[in-house]
């Protein structure tokens, strides 16, 4: 949904070009939050204008026509303080084209320029507003509104700091942004605020920082003449704002934009307006209400550059994939001891006994998120002996669904950003239930915003396409779940037989990677057809409706996930002998249920390809095509199942010739509604 990048340098003299390079590495990290088109502003060699590159498409062809228009002469010449703002877009008002691209401005002037990610739900009243005040509209967008708001204020207001001006137009809008301002009139300033859209600060500096955390300033310049420091204690000195005589600023959409420059980030809270003047960042708020805090901590990244690089594969989707051997290690790690069968879940172990007390658990999330809650939910109502509900975030909302002070509910996202989730947790925060944030990004509003949660370590994922994060978020349920069944006798020997077998996984898991080239091979059959039904049930489902989510994102293919036990009831009517059928068909519980729908489909001349057991001989008879997997306990099948549907999704997509990473019109991170 859109990244935002911004640099400044103070006393750190650089070039526009180097500038420029800096801006484009920083959106090529974000690309996978929207690849229709990117732009960035910089200013021009003789400081009085301010330029803008735009283009239709991902960075790389951005960063070609950048290659062509500033090579050379005045922009390699250093300066000391420079502003550049970038952004890669994912339309949501306005078609993808250059007149839609950001960086939007004020006027042909080029007085404000705004990069901005989320949507501007009033932009249709303050348009018409700005309308009535002569200002006329180049683009479809609602950023542009903003840009030209800016403007209106500071023409009304010409005594206003750069802060003040952008402080007063977000008091007029409403909906989500995270936005970075330039302005001419400004130079060397930047400004740039977030509500409800993920934005952070990156700082670098060439010595060590002298403080771990900046103060908010609270009140209103115009009332009171200066903003005020309202301090913890008696002396204010250590609340100042952050000065450094030689310092670099990010502002980004999230972390992997920043890491390869500084690990030390402050997370901007809704509302928070920071702003950089002279080299010094300040953080500043409009009202402060009793409980909110004096200053943002100065947070210290864990994560490695080598993380968000790809390394020796074509696709970060296809690294992600083969990271799982190592990713599911790493959410167990520190949690579970397989010598003592114990688990321990640090960021939720106080609020265990609350959370058995509750009246039921809601699993809350969209797309593979929500898959991961449909994986687990027979093994929570199993293990927990609690009513268990699993929703998508939206549906959940457009029900009104009713939520008590006794209701523990869990929000699962992989960017911990998603609008639908993040409204629905707030939904249920309202009504008093217990919010439990399971996600992999640290710092995101759903941890914040959360009670308490899992953090599933999955390590970043930069594909579009879910992988690894979804087998770690299955893990952090399982988890959960042995927790909760932690004292109960009679749930001894099932939770010992988890255990083991999660011992196990990720040596099963490095097993079934090796099914890589025949899956290729399969995919070579596959990917000319027009459809793929994916079959199953019980423990398997998840991975029908996960496996058809990847082959439609990732190869446009259309694709379903039937519950086997439905087939009857509809879905047997598509079955002929060229439909494609993959069948989930494992030793458990289901067994002979879904050996019944394998022979209603055989029956209608259906071929199915089987994913089964090693070694299932009388399950291989019924087809010449099987892929087979090591055998597991059933809760975890589903792990072992989805890794050949999301092979066989990427290599459907690879000899399709789709853009495996950034498949069309969709974004990692979907910060509307
Ligand atoms: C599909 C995919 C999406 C996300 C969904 C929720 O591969 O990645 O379906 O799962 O957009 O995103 P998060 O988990 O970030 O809330």
């Amino acid at each position: 949904m859109c990244g935002i990048f911004a640099y400044l340098n103070y006393l750190t003299p650089k070039s526009r070009q180097e500038v420029l390079d800096l801006l484009v590495t920083g959106l090529k990290r974000l690309e996978y939050r929207g690849y229709d088109s990117t732009g960035v502003a910089i200013d021009s060699p003789d400081n009085k204008d301010i330029v803008m590159v735009k283009r239709t498409g991902k960075v790389k062809v951005l960063e070609d026509a950048i290659q062509e228009h500033f090579s050379g002469g005045e922009y390699s010449e250093p300066v000391n303080t420079h502003v550049g703002i970038a952004h890669t877009r994912w339309a949501t008002h306005g078609v993808p084209c250059e007149r839609n691209s950001h960086p939007q401005r004020s006027d042909e002037g080029n007085s404000f320029v705004v990069v901005h990610n989320g949507i501007i739900t009033n932009y249709n009243d303050v348009k018409t507003f700005l309308a009535k005040k002569g200002y006329e509209f180049e683009s479809d967008t609602d950023t542009e509104v903003f840009a030209k708001l800016v403007h209106h204020l500071w023409k009304k207001h010409p005594n206003y700091s750069f802060r003040e001006l952008v402080e007063q137009a977000i008091q007029q809008v409403e909906g989500a942004f995270a936005i970075a301002v330039k302005s001419k009139h400004f130079p060397g300033e930047c400004v740039a605020s977030r509500r409800s859209s993920p934005l952070l600060v990156g700082i670098k500096t060439k010595t060590r920082l002298a403080t771990d955390h900046i103060p908010i300033l609270y009140g209103k310049d115009a009332d009171s003449g200066k903003p005020q420091v309202l301090p913890r204690s008696e002396s204010t000195s250590e609340f100042m704002p952050l000065e450094e005589k030689e310092v670099e600023y990010f502002f980004a959409s999230d972390a992997s934009a920043v890491i390869e420059h500084t690990n030390r980030v402050i997370y901007l809270e809704d509302d928070d307006v920071a702003a950089v003047r002279d080299g010094t960042l300040s953080i500043h708020r409009l009202k402060k209400s009793l409980d909110d805090p004096h200053a943002r901590e100065i947070t210290t990244l864990k994560m490695e550059i080598q993380q968000i690089m790809k390394g020796n594969y074509d696709y970060f989707m296809q690294k992600e994939i083969f990271e799982q051997p190592e990713s599911v290690v790493n959410t167990m790690r520190g949690r579970v001891r397989f010598d003592g069968n114990a688990i321990v879940l640090g960021g939720i172990k106080d609020f265990i006994p609350e959370i058995k007390r509750c009246r039921r658990l809601m699993l809350i999330g969209c797309g593979t998120s929500y898959h991961s809650a449909v994986a687990t939910r027979q093994l929570l109502e199993e293990l927990t002996e609690l009513p268990v509900m699993v929703e998508l975030a939206s549906d959940f909302l457009d029900r009104n669904t009713p939520i008590f002070r006794d209701d523990v509910c869990f929000f699962i996202s992989q960017s911990g950003e998603t609008a639908d989730t993040l409204m629905a947790l707030r939904y249920c925060k309202q009504r008093g239930a217990l919010i439990v944030g399971i996600t992999n990004t640290v710092g995101s509003s759903i941890c914040r915003e959360s009670h308490c949660g899992v953090h599933i370590n999955a390590g970043p994922e930069i594909g579009v396409a879910s992988t690894k994060a979804y087998t770690s978020q299955f893990i952090s349920l399982v988890m959960f779940a042995l927790v909760m069944s932690e004292d109960r006798l009679s749930l001894q020997q099932r939770r010992l037989e988890i255990l083991q077998a999660l011992s196990k996984l990720a040596d099963q898991i490095r097993e079934v990677l090796k099914l890589d080239s025949k899956v290729q091979e399969l995919a070579k059959d596959l990917y000319q057809h027009k459809s793929l039904l994916i079959m199953g049930r019980g423990y398997n489902f998840a991975t029908c409706l996960e496996g058809a989510l990847k082959v439609k994102e990732l190869t446009y293919m259309h694709s379903e996930g039937i519950m086997a036990g439905e087939l009857k009831h509809g879905p047997l009517a598509l079955v002929d002998g060229s439909m494609p059928v993959l069948m989930i068909v494992l030793r458990d519980p289901v067994y002979v249920k879904c050996m019944n729908a394998l022979q209603q489909v055989t029956s209608r001349k259906g071929c199915p390809v089987i994913i089964c057991e090693e070694g299932d001989e009388e399950t291989k008879a019924f087809s010449t095509r099987h892929l087979e997997i090591p055998r597991t306990v059933d809760c975890l099948q589903g792990i072992l199942t989805v890794i050949p549907m999301q092979l066989l999704s990427y290599h459907i997509a690879v000899l399709r010739g789709c853009d495996v990473d950034c498949p069309r019109n969709l974004a990692k991170s979907v910060t509307v509604e």
